[in-house]
This record gives C-alpha cells, structure tokens and sequence, in this order.
C-alpha cells in the first residue's frame, strides 16, 4: 500500500465556521450522468461531475467497454454515447474501487449486454452484500456468479436475452432500484420495483431527462424495455451528503454562520435537513431553484441549541448517509436521540453503527449501539479529544474531523484516504471557512 492509505487528519478543537463554501457535485447523480450518458444516442455534455474516486471509477469503467469520455476537467465531461447495444466487452476486470454504487448499478446494466465481464472492488466494497441485486436480476433471466457468500467478484456472462418482472423490494435501495431499472433498459416487457420506503430518485429523473419513459405511482415504478435513449446536457448540484457535515459542523461550534451554495435538494434526500432542523437547527433555504431536473439551493446554517430526538423511521432512507455525521450532532445536542429502523448502516463501508460507537468512546462517550440503530445520550457538553479510526470509512473520517469543532482536545483520524472517494479537497475546503484541520501522511 502506498502512502496516501496511511492518510490521517489532525484537527486542533474549538473554533467555529464561517464564510460561504461550495461542496463537490452529486456522487449518485455523477455514477449516472456517465451511465446513461454512454448509453445515449449522441453527446453528452456534463457539469458538476464529482471527481472524486468513485465517480471516477463508473468513468474508466466505461472507457474500459469502448466509450469515448473526455474529461474530467473542472467537473466537465463530454461523453459520446454508443447507444443501448454500443458497449464493448472489456478485456479485464472492472475495478469498482471501493464503490457500492458503481457495482450493484453496473450489474443490473451488464446483466442485459452481449459479452462476459467481472466486477471487482477493494477489500470493503468485496465484504458488501450483493445478493440483493444478483437474486432479482437472476429473476429476469441473467447470468451472474458471486463469491458463496453473495460477495463480490462478480461475473456476468450473456443471457441471450431478459424478461421483465414485476419486484417487491425487501430493502429501501436505491441501487437496486436501480439496477433493476437499467437491466429493464434491456428487457422484454415491463419492469417494475416497488419500494417499501421512499428512496433517491435519480435513475427515474435522469431517464426521463434522456427522453426514456418512466411511470411512478404510489412507490412503484415501472419501464418498458427496448427504448432509446437521446442525450442531453445536464447540471450536477452541490452533494447535500457532503453539504451534511458543513451542517452539522456550523449547528455545533458556537459562532458559526456558513452558507453553502448550490446543494442538490431532491425531496428524497433532504432527511439530513428535516432531522437537524427538528433538532433545533437553524438551516435558512435561500435561492431555490431547478437545475438539470434536479432541485438545488443555497443553504445559510448557523449555530443553534440542537436537542435529542427520536428520528423517525420514514426519514432513515432519506439521510441514509448522513447519519454518521448526525450522530456527532446527537452527541454534542441535550437530551437523548434514538434511532430505529437503521439496519442498513451496518452494511455501508463500514459497520457504521459500530465503528461510530468505537470513534465515541475513544473521544471518552459511551453511546449504546443495536441492532438497526443507536442511542446517544448527548450532554450538551464537549466531547474528549482522541485517537478515532476511520476504518476506511469517508464519512466517518470527515464526521470526527467535524466533531473536533466541539472536542475538549485535539482529535487525530486515522485511515482516512478513502475522503477522496466522495469528497476530494475535503481538509482544504474545511480549513477555509475555519477548521483547524491538517492532512498527515506519516
Ligand atoms: C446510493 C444509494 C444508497 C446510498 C449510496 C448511494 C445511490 O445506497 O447509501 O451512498 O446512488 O443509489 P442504498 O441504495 O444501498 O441504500
């Protein structure tokens, strides 16, 4: 392993966060712009990629099956799209990285393609369930062998042809969802996912965007195979999960008054703004507007008195990824904040459940970890300064980085390389509006 995987941040405590700042575009909707805009008829023309590692990983994925991509520059991509039946069958593996995204949608899309690929991803993305997308793409007639334990690598072999199906999901997934919907791209029939929860619409906005019907009706959502789609050019906003800890950050530190500019508002992704702003967060949506079929808004935070809550389940799919950062909240907040019905947390990059309740105790709080959710009793109060291991985990590293905003003493994070995948520049942009922050390679 080189260097940079030894990354660790130091981050002196106190201080507060001030000034304006605009965070890197939209991972989900980036891993699809490149997606769908390779199999569009034509050019498309992309701003506000995230060129951060995982995005990047779904692009030479795709330079990999034949497609010209320049870019990116500055977060503009052009890509020339080959058209539904255009990809060529890579001559190796394509290497996911540490990207769940990237993988389980790409399953579903090469599921339907005429030629042999495999998946294969770094050692935490190779422990992540797969099953959930190879057992209802194997419904629709594809060919997919996991590891025996449903993990990856992945190898997709052609199945002559796919038939729709009509799938209840036991999971709110939006990669499912999604890898479901682009296996039906190539399916004879109509596909149709129902979810049991809300969750990010992207793949649906998008596809329509490129001129593909989609019909959505009370949590289902169906396509009818054998389409086309047509290129657009298309606008990626600020990512609210890389707003969150700005959020989270300003809401804590005494002081504070940031504004975050251009952050993608999806209705189904705000749950990270409705959870602080019932923890007594005070969050102004300034400029709203609409931007490449995706909402988008400036956001001006500034510090407030948050108070526990018990975090309604109907909002956990739509701050799935927020609640590391959440959870920092929960602890510098009064009173206690319990959350249920989070299950899923365990199987991200990292046991997130666990390895926040670790980071906690190693800052001297104890917190009281379960099954699907977490209890933490919040004093109101500073947390210890420590030593916390990301275990490779982006967003945990950047939630104790932000923490160190209300630490009684310095905080080191160590193992915190994988930042790049979802936030390059993460450490500079904090140090900017008042985070004492270094990055250490020792
Ligand atoms: C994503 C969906 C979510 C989320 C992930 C990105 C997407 O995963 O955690 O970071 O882009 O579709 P699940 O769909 O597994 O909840």
């Amino acid at each position: 392993m080189g260097g940079a995987s030894h990354l660790s941040f130091s981050i002196q405590p106190g201080g507060c966060l001030r000034g304006s700042l605009q965070v890197p575009g939209d991972k989900s909707i980036s891993h699809r712009a490149i997606m769908l805009g390779a199999l569009a008829e034509g050019e498309t023309r992309i701003s506000g990629f995230l060129e951060g590692e995982d995005a990047l990983a779904t692009l030479a994925a795709f330079r990999h099956m034949g497609v010209t991509i320049q870019g990116p520059d500055q977060g503009r991509v052009l890509v020339r799209g080959v058209g539904l039946h255009g990809l060529r069958g890579p001559d190796g593996p394509l290497d996911m990285g540490n990207s769940g995204t990237s993988m389980r949608l790409l399953c579903g899309l090469l599921a339907g393609q005429g030629f042999r690929a495999t998946l294969v991803g770094d050692a935490s993305l190779t422990r992540r369930p797969m099953r959930r997308v190879t057992e209802p793409l194997a419904r629709m007639g594809a060919l997919i062998e996991t590891s025996p334990t449903g993990t990856a690598p992945l190898h997709v072999r052609p199945a002559g042809g796919l038939k729709a199906i009509d799938y209840p999901m036991p999971v709110a997934s939006a990669q499912v969802k999604s890898s479901l919907l682009l296996a039906g791209l190539y399916a004879a029939g109509e596909t149709c996912v129902t979810e049991p929860a809300p969750t990010r619409d992207h793949t649906e906005r998008m596809l329509r965007g490129f001129g593909y019907p989609v019909r959505t009706a009370l949590g289902r959502v169906c396509l009818t195979g054998g389409g086309r789609l047509v290129a657009t050019d298309l606008e990626i906003p600020g990512d609210i999960s890389s707003a969150a800890f700005f959020l989270v950050g300003a809401s804590i530190a005494p002081g504070s008054d940031l504004t975050l500019t251009n952050v993608g508002m999806n209705p189904t992704r705000i749950g990270v703004l409705n959870i602080l702003r019932a923890m007594g967060a005070d969050i102004e949506v300034r400029n709203a507007r609409e931007a490449g079929g995706e909402p988008a808004a400036d956001l001006r935070v500034r510090s407030a008195r948050l108070r526990g809550i018990r975090i309604p389940e109907d909002q956990v799919p739509l701050a799935i990824d927020e609640f590391p950062a959440l959870f920092v909240a929960a602890a510098c907040a009064e009173g206690e904040t319990v959350l249920t019905g989070a299950e899923e947390l365990r199987v991200k990059e990292s046991d997130r459940i666990q390895v926040m309740a670790e980071g906690f105790a190693a800052l001297g709080m104890e917190v009281e970890p379960r099954a699907d959710g977490i209890r933490i009793r919040g004093k109101g109060a500073a947390l210890g300064g420590g030593e916390v291991d990301s275990h490779g985990d982006h967003r945990i590293a950047m939630s104790f980085a932000i923490a160190a905003l209300r630490a009684g003493g310095p905080i080191a994070v160590r193992d915190c390389a994988n930042v790049n995948t979802s936030f390059p520049g993460f450490a500079a942009l904090a140090q900017g509006v008042g985070l004492a922050i270094e990055e250490c390679y020792p």
